[in-house]
């Protein structure tokens, strides 16, 4: 059934987890998303970047999100991620996206308090709820990316938070977008997200949280990738953050190792194929699996 971010991420807030914000760019990616999530019974939240809009078409991705998530038997939340474009921000809001991210982390501080209410007028009009970014969050992927990390300021967050009336809000602890998010080790700052937590009490969100599965990319390497030293966000810190209030949890790069193996063995495998359905079907199989698995790490299993 269709959701709203605001009530999926209220429960979740009340009871302690986290529901699974997924990036889809196709149908294949949709289908394996829903069907994990519908397995699980749990809610899930499939998410579009403006990269994926412009690759797939807004309307194109909405009227199909739309449709599967009122066929879905669990809560299916349709969210723009790290929206940028205004213009764009209002068309999703228009058109049946039931959230939407203003990313303004990119601006000053005043700027991005400005856009952001301005979202939020246009959003909660249309009962439609809103997601914005304090701090920056790593990586440089497409249209998100950011060249240095400012972890949130939990004051800050406070004012922030007050004046824009947000539904939910980023938070930067340390996480980065993309597979190579530590050259050391990889720690997330817990004590900054219990006191933001603390001061906000409100859903939380943490980006750049793909956990860069090893098995995945050995699978990927042994037929025919070719990667750098990767290294994601690991399930014990996953769970720390969870424990202690991140409340949607953002997850694309996995998806993409995972669509990627399943892609790379079948051509490997069987070298006569050339049916796109033989060919995605196990990069289908392959998402489900991660997805499945993440949803029981976020312990959204079970509360759809
Ligand atoms: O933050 C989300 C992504 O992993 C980057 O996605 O390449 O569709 O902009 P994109
Ligand atoms: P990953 O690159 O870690 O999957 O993060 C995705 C994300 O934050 C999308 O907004
Ligand atoms: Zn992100």
């Amino acid at each position: 059934m269709l959701a709203n971010l605001k009530s999926v991420l209220a429960k979740a807030n009340k009871k302690n987890y986290a529901v699974g914000a997924f990036n889809i760019n196709d149908l294949e990616i949709l289908e394996a998303i829903i069907s994990a999530a519908e397995k699980q019974k749990s809610p899930v939240i499939v998410q579009t970047t403006e990269g994926a809009i412009e690759y797939a078409g807004v309307e194109e991705l909405c009227a199909m999100m739309r449709t599967a998530a009122k066929m879905a038997k669990v809560p299916v939340v349709i969210h723009l991620d790290h929206g940028k474009d205004l213009k764009l921000i209002k068309k999703c809001i228009d058109i049946g996206y039931t959230s939407v991210m203003f990313d303004g982390s990119h601006y000053d501080y005043e700027t991005n308090v400005k856009l952001t209410k301005k979202v939020v007028g246009w959003a909660h009009k249309k009962g439609v709820s809103v997601e914005a970014e304090l701090g920056t969050i790593g990586g440089a992927e497409d249209k998100v990316s950011s060249r240095q990390i400012i972890l949130t300021d939990p004051k800050v967050a406070v004012d922030f938070v007050k004046r824009t009336g947000v539904d939910a809000l980023a938070i930067a602890i340390g996480t980065s977008h993309g597979a190579y998010k530590f050259a050391g080790k990889a720690k997330l700052d817990i004590k900054r997200l219990k006191e933001i937590k603390k001061k906000l009490n409100m859903p939380l969100v943490l980006h750049g949280a793909s956990g860069v599965p090893k098995e995945i990319v050995k699978k990927a390497t042994k037929y025919g990738g070719k990667f750098g030293a990767m290294e994601g966000v690991p399930e014990s810190q996953i769970k720390l953050a969870v424990k202690n209030g991140i409340n949607k949890i953002n997850t694309d790069t996995d998806l993409r190792l995972a669509f990627t193996a399943g892609v790379r063995e079948v051509l490997s495998k069987e070298k006569g194929v050339f049916d796109p359905r033989k060919i995605l079907g196990p990069a289908k199989v392959e998402i489900q699996k991660v997805v499945e698995h993440r949803m029981k790490l976020f312990g959204s299993s079970g509360k759809g």
